[in-house]
């Protein structure tokens, strides 16, 4: 073992092989604000020294205009050999066309856990004033299977899936994140008493893997709809929230909006071999091309990224960098200098900027 900054590192890496080695990454920039945001994100890493190599590749919106497929086999084959990406968001049309590649990447991947901090930030206004709660999405399955229906003209369904194995595995996720990062409170968001067998088993197989292997953690559960309401009255008592696909994709923008908006929170989708590192929002076509989304919640996601990196990788650079941006980003808007949508006036390249220069 070599050891750097007292960090015991991975045999296969010297130091001076680790010193010059660079993590290939894979971008997606997405659609809409996707590249603008990408584009900024990239220039803050390289500023700082971020030891990775960038591999682009296309999907959504953007794959098509180049005569591809919507989600292209290579782009897939990409982040399955470097096993990291940072993504833009893509846009799925409105009850027509194709069907979300957000979704369908996250479940040909099996990217089964959807994280995503929210707290709050100095210098971005907020009604509240101590936020730090984690919401835990399960990434494939539920409403989201895909699978719908017309049964006849007029009628249709959705299939909504809960399997024991994709119940266990995110329940078990959440548990160990909270006993890894020192949280104290795992919460279910769930509505068992309307879907008694799907969120029932959610429910069940939940607090059988808590029992059974995490019984210092605090478990509770509450239906979802009185959940929302204790989320916006008191959103401090939360710690980390667990819950199905379509019910973490709404709490996950809700929560956004307790701090800020959707222009400040990250995310990451993780599996077994991959993780895919995404902001919250979407690809926000009232924006794009006008140089004024705010990149902040990619580069947090970038941030996130990095202390992935330097935790798969055994690489205290990458978390050394991470703790630099996430610095300089605080003081940008600790000054005040940010984007429209949380009350500055610096456009997306700007704001980037404002963050380089404080770098050092
Ligand atoms: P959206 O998140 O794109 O936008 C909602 C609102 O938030 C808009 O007013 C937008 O201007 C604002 N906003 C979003 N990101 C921002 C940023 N970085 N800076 C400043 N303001 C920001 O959600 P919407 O409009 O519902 O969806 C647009 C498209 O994005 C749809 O096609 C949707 O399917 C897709 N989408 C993709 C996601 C992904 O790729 N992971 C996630 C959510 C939506």
């Amino acid at each position: 073992m070599v050891q750097i900054a007292g960090t015991l590192l991975h045999p296969r890496f010297s130091s001076r092989a680790l010193r010059m080695a660079l993590h290939d990454v894979v971008l997606v920039p997405g659609d809409g604000i996707g590249p603008e945001v990408a584009r900024a994100v990239q220039r803050i890493l390289g500023a700082a020294g971020a030891p990775l190599r960038w591999h682009e590749h296309p999907a959504g919106l953007a794959a098509l205009e180049q005569g591809l497929e919507v989600l292209p086999a290579s782009t897939v084959e990409a982040i399955r050999e470097t096993g990291v990406a940072l993504k833009g968001p893509c846009t799925t049309p409105v009850g027509e066309g194709f069907g979300s590649v957000n979704v369908r990447l996250r479940k040909t991947l099996d990217l089964y856990a959807a994280l995503r901090p929210v707290r709050n930030l100095a210098g971005v206004r907020s009604r509240y004033a101590d936020i730090d709660l984690v919401v835990v999405r399960e990434n494939t399955e539920g409403l989201y299977s895909g699978v719908e229906n017309e049964i006849t003209p007029g009628v249709v369904t959705s299939l909504k899936v809960a399997t024991e194995r994709a119940c266990e595995r995110i329940a078990r996720f959440a548990l160990h994140y909270a006993r890894s990062r020192g949280r104290h409170r795992v919460t279910i968001f769930h509505k068992a008493n309307i879907m008694k067998l799907t969120d029932g088993l959610f429910l069940r197989i939940a607090r059988r893997v808590h029992d059974a292997e995490f019984p210092e953690i605090e478990l509770d559960a509450l239906i979802i709809d009185a959940g929302c309401m204790k989320l916006v009255q008191e959103p401090s008592r939360f710690d980390v929230l667990l819950m199905e696909n379509l019910y973490g994709d709404v709490v996950s923008d809700l929560c956004a909006g307790l701090v800020g908006g959707l222009g400040v929170v990250p995310g990451a989708n993780l599996g077994e071999g991959c993780a895919v590192f995404e902001a919250v929002h979407g690809s926000a076509p009232d924006l794009a091309g006008q140089d004024r989304a705010n990149p902040l919640a990619l580069l947090m996601s970038a941030v996130m990224l990095l202390n992935h990196l330097a935790e798969v990788r055994a690489d205290p650079r990458c978390h050394a960098i991470a703790a630099t941006i996430r610095g300089a980003y605080d003081r940008a808007l600790a000054c005040g200098e940010t984007t429209a949508d949380i009350g500055g006036r610096l456009g997306t390249q700007a704001f980037a900027e404002a963050v380089v220069a404080r770098l050092g």
